[in-house]
């Protein structure tokens, strides 16, 4: 074992400040160590140099996610001194591995973060039918959950979908949804005049939109989906706080402004990861006070942006909260949302050649049941203020999945859950295989226990999600939740085996 000197925080913010400005091509006084690094806009190769650097210096690989809890050279040095000494210096000198340390980010009060601004209030009461809203307002519908909700109000109403949209102008909005639906299957041109872009930002006050057009949405739109989010398993509370939890809140201020309007908000069965629900049944009415414990960003930012959604409910919205669990293809065509959790793991775990060997139900639903119940359930007067759970009421085994594409005839081997996080360190070393990105999430240890996210998804440590009372809602419609069945999994398969995603060879 190679010991490195102990650094102290000036040391290695002198050290960062020097290799920065040499990598921008300036001088060291140019550069301020209270500024975030993401402003002097260093593109990935920059970056990569300058971790490097930082890795020959310390010793030690600092997580990827280290950079989001701590934007600024002085905060990063301070962290990454206080993690140098002892059990830090981790440099193999006999084979020059080195390994990556796992260093706690800030603490993180999530329940003083669930706070809605207070004068976000209902205005008078809702007066126009939920089953038949003229005029509706979407978020995400360049997304995969948000393109099936679009079908089904499209199918199941006569409303224009205004749907905000991340783009430079209206025409580029319009290309983006209308590009998003045909890649699933669902434009059909007779749709064309029925879907408005909204160009805005859910991470922006007002939703990035003029005052004018916001005070516009707010007469003029009956009912609110509020299905975007920025869904991704690396980034910490704090990157993804402006768009799941503000954008959640400027949500509520257009449902409440000048007249009052519904919101079905898609929350996510992981607002119940806390650990204290580990083990135990949770019901959709079943309160989520219980935060400690969410370790993920995405899912701490869910169960704050649900509790605001509760919170306005409380003061009088009318809201439908509906969590899904993992969202799997449409069970008719098998077309599904590539870049997701579940495909990526699959296609990275067959380029490995393992699959963990875990006690994992796959709490997965098919796309279209989900955003047939948000729809179905959102127009029922009597769902207003409760929660729905979109989890599949039978759940197959991760190992029978396997077992399934293997008589496909892909190679895989079930190894120990430990062999296989050795595997992903030292095998998967580029992005040519889709788990590369996902290191962070499978690989980076927390809490006293050291347990790495998927280790809390283990079948002990979930909650047991019922989904008894939304089966008793859907009782009414012809919505079944499709079994996972080899029908179901050879719908999947062959779709990803003729779109190229999988391939035998
Ligand atoms: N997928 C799952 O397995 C799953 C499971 C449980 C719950 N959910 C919830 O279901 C909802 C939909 O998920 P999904 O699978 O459809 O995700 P997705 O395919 O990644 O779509 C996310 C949508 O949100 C939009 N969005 C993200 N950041 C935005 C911003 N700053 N301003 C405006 N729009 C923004 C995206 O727009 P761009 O096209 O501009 O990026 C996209 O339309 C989310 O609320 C998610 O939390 C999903």
């Amino acid at each position: 074992m190679n010991l490195k000197p102990v650094y102290t925080a000036d040391d290695i913010q002198a050290f960062m400040v020097s290799n920065l400005a040499e990598v921008l091509g300036t001088t060291p006084e140019e550069i301020d160590v209270q500024e975030h690094l993401e402003n002097y806009g260093l593109d990935s190769a920059q970056a990569m140099i300058i971790i490097s650097k930082l890795e020959n210096l310390l010793g030690f690989k600092p997580s990827p996610v280290l950079l989001w809890h701590y934007p600024t050279i002085a905060a990063l040095s301070q962290r990454l001194s206080e993690e140098v000494p002892g059990k830090s210096q981790v440099k193999d000198a006999a084979n020059g591995t080195v390994s990556t340390i796992n260093i706690a980010p800030p603490f993180l009060d999530l329940g003083a973060e669930a706070v809605l601004d207070p004068t976000i209030q209902p205005v008078g009461t809702a007066t126009i039918s939920l089953s038949n809203p003229k005029n509706i307002f979407l978020t995400g519908g360049t997304g995969y959950l948000g393109a099936f909700i679009i079908k089904e109000l499209l199918a199941e109403t006569q409303a224009t979908i205004y749907c905000l949209v991340r783009a430079a102008d209206i025409t580029e909005g319009k290309s983006k949804l209308v590009k998003n639906l045909q890649q699933y299957a669902i434009w059909d041109d007779n749709y064309n005049s029925r879907i408005i872009p909204v160009v805005g930002d859910l991470a922006l006050p007002l939703l990035g939109i003029s005052t004018e057009q916001f005070e516009n949405l707010a007469a003029n739109i009956d009912t609110i989906y509020h299905s975007g989010a920025l869904l991704n398993y690396v980034y910490p509370y704090s990157a993804l706080k402006t768009a799941n939890v503000l954008g959640t809140q400027e949500v509520l201020r257009l449902a409440c402004k000048t007249k009052v309007k519904p919101v079905h908000y898609v929350s996510s069965v992981a607002v119940f990861e806390s650990t204290s629900y580990a083990g135990k049944v949770v019901k959709e009415q079943d309160d989520f006070h219980d935060w400690q414990g969410i370790f993920l960003g995405y899912s701490q930012t869910k169960w704050v942006a649900e509790k605001l959604v509760k919170i306005a409910s409380d003061r009088g919205l009318p809201v439908t909260i509906h969590r899904p669990p993992l969202i799997a293809g449409d069970s008719k065509t098998g077309i599904c949302n590539t870049h997701d959790f579940i495909n990526l793991m699959i296609k990275g775990c067959l380029q490995m050649g393992y699959f963990p060997d875990v006690d994992y139900m796959l709490d997965m639903s098919p796309v279209d049941y989900v955003s047939k119940a948000v729809v179905y359930l959102s127009r029922q007067e009597i769902s207003i203020g409760k929660a729905f759970h979109l989890q599949h009421p039978q759940p197959a085994s991760l190992k029978s999945l396997v077992e399934w594409i293997r008589t496909f005839g892909f190679s895989l081997e079930m190894i120990s859950y430990e062999q296989w996080q050795t595997e992903l360190i030292n095998n998967v070393t580029s992005q040519e295989n889709p788990l590369y990105t996902l290191r962070p999430f499978l690989l980076e240890r927390w809490s006293d226990e050291q347990i790495t996210i998927p280790d809390l998804y283990l079948q002990a440590r979930r909650p047991i999600i019922s989904c008894e009372e939304t089966i008793e809602a859907l009782k009414g419609s012809s919505i079944v939740c499709p079994p996972i069945d080899s029908q179901l999994l050879i719908t999947y398969t062959s779709y990803l085996m003729q779109t190229g995603f999988l391939s035998l060879a």
